[in-house]
């Protein structure tokens, strides 16, 4: 019997004050597609915003239905919206930040499950870690430099031959 340990490295940052320009930008966005987050059933407002290689941001936010299965998260409105329109380009960040209008988000919000494997696709396909920010409604901001990090032993196309 072997033990193997998995860790990552977050770096967390006081507030969106302190992150470097660029990503700052990024996070701004994401609070900007949380504003037009549709989400009448959870009142859980979350909003995405990609950085690509050639300096676009595309934005995304969760789209909820009266079925409620048939909604989708932030995050893969803006990864599935980016796959489509630039396929050829790196996706380099992804910003992720939360708000509700019934409880406090003091802490960051991570993706689901169901995001995290679908943004880990990209990872693979593009060959590159894509970065994630992660914020509450304000404060604290986690970064992590690959989605696979938060994926430990997830499945990708490597066990599909
Ligand atoms: N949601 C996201 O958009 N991203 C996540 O990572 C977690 C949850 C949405 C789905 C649903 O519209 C609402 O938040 C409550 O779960």
């Amino acid at each position: 019997m072997r033990r193997h340990k998995i860790e990552f490295e977050l770096s967390i940052f006081d507030s969106l004050e302190e992150l470097p320009t660029e990503e700052r930008r990024l996070m701004i966005m994401a609070v900007d597609a949380r504003g037009m987050a549709y989400a009448p059933y959870s009142q859980f407002n979350v909003g995405a915003a990609l950085l690509l290689d050639t300096g676009e941001i595309i934005k995304g936010n969760n789209q909820e239905n009266a079925s409620y299965p048939s909604g989708l998260c932030a995050e893969r409105v803006a990864i599935f919206s980016a796959g489509a329109n630039h396929p050829n380009a790196i996706i380099k960040a992804i910003a992720i930040t939360a708000a509700s209008e019934k409880i406090k988000v003091g802490s960051p919000v991570a993706p689901c499950g169901n995001c995290r494997q679908s943004i880990k696709e990209y990872e693979v396909k593009q060959g590159s870690p894509i970065k994630l920010l992660l914020m509450g409604e304000r404060g604290e901001v986690y970064k992590c430099e690959s989605v696979a990090d938060i994926l430990p032993l997830g499945f990708d196309s490597s066990y599909l031959g």
